[in-house]
């Protein structure tokens, strides 16, 4: 079974609330929150006030993609405003191990993103301490962008890693995923699936979720 996490870079951000309160409804698990700073992507999006906002409003796990530099002097406010999981990119990490040691001592989850270009040999000697690894299939600042066909072999790898490790934990996908293209995903080895534009943009949101839901029976 996977775990749906839909984006809210697609929402409408005049109606946010209205609009999460849509896939919660419709049983998704996860609210991908992706934070973007102007520097390390060419973006910006949201603050912690944000999340503390919402984090009233909804039960669904969130799910903090932190696509910023110098992530560890912006954890704690996340943390503090309702984050479940945080996710740093390793490309913005110089002493990454340090990182998610910060981000377990304040007692949520802990990811690693890598970029398309990003190697997994990057996370070799992080990745037992981790409870989520997030694959990028596309390159991060913007949603609505395709899937990167390559990144399938780099998923099962990830996916590999854990299996040999005995690692009890989930892969996730971010980037161009539809209800057309999940199942490359998922027979790869993913397990937690983010969707934006593929969400917030359909006429019918329980109809996509079940789409993905079905469309991920391997
Ligand atoms: C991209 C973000 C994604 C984005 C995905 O930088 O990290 O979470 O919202 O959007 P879609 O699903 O439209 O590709
Ligand atoms: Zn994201």
């Amino acid at each position: 079974m996977i775990k749906l996490a839909p984006s809210i870079l697609s929402a409408d951000f005049a109606r946010l609330l209205e609009d999460i309160k849509k896939v919660e409804n419709a049983g998704c698990e996860y609210l991908h929150i992706d934070v973007m700073d102007g520097h390390f992507v060419p973006n910006i999006t949201l603050g912690p006030g944000i999340v503390k906002s919402l984090r009233k409003d909804v039960d669904m796990v969130f799910d903090v993609h932190l696509m910023i530099e110098n992530p560890d002097n912006y954890i704690q406010d996340f943390v503090n405003a309702g984050a479940d999981i945080i996710t740093v990119h390793q490309e913005a990490c110089t002493h990454l191990h340090r990182t998610v040691q910060n981000i377990k001592s304040m007692g949520v989850k802990a990811c690693v993103s890598l970029n398309p270009a990003t190697p997994v040999e990057t996370i070799k000697h992080v990745i037992d301490e981790l409870d989520m690894v997030l694959i990028m299939t596309v390159n991060p600042g913007f949603g609505g962008q395709s899937f990167i066909e390559g990144m399938t072999d780099k998923i099962k790898e990830v996916r590999d890693l854990a299996n040999e490790r005995n690692l009890n934990i989930e892969i996730q996908v971010d980037g161009g995923m539809k209800p057309s293209n999940v199942h490359k995903a998922v027979a790869a080895g993913a397990d937690v699936i983010v969707a934006g534009s593929a969400i917030f943009g359909s006429d019918d949101i329980n109809k996509t979720v079940q789409e993905f839901r079905s469309n991920s029976v391997l």
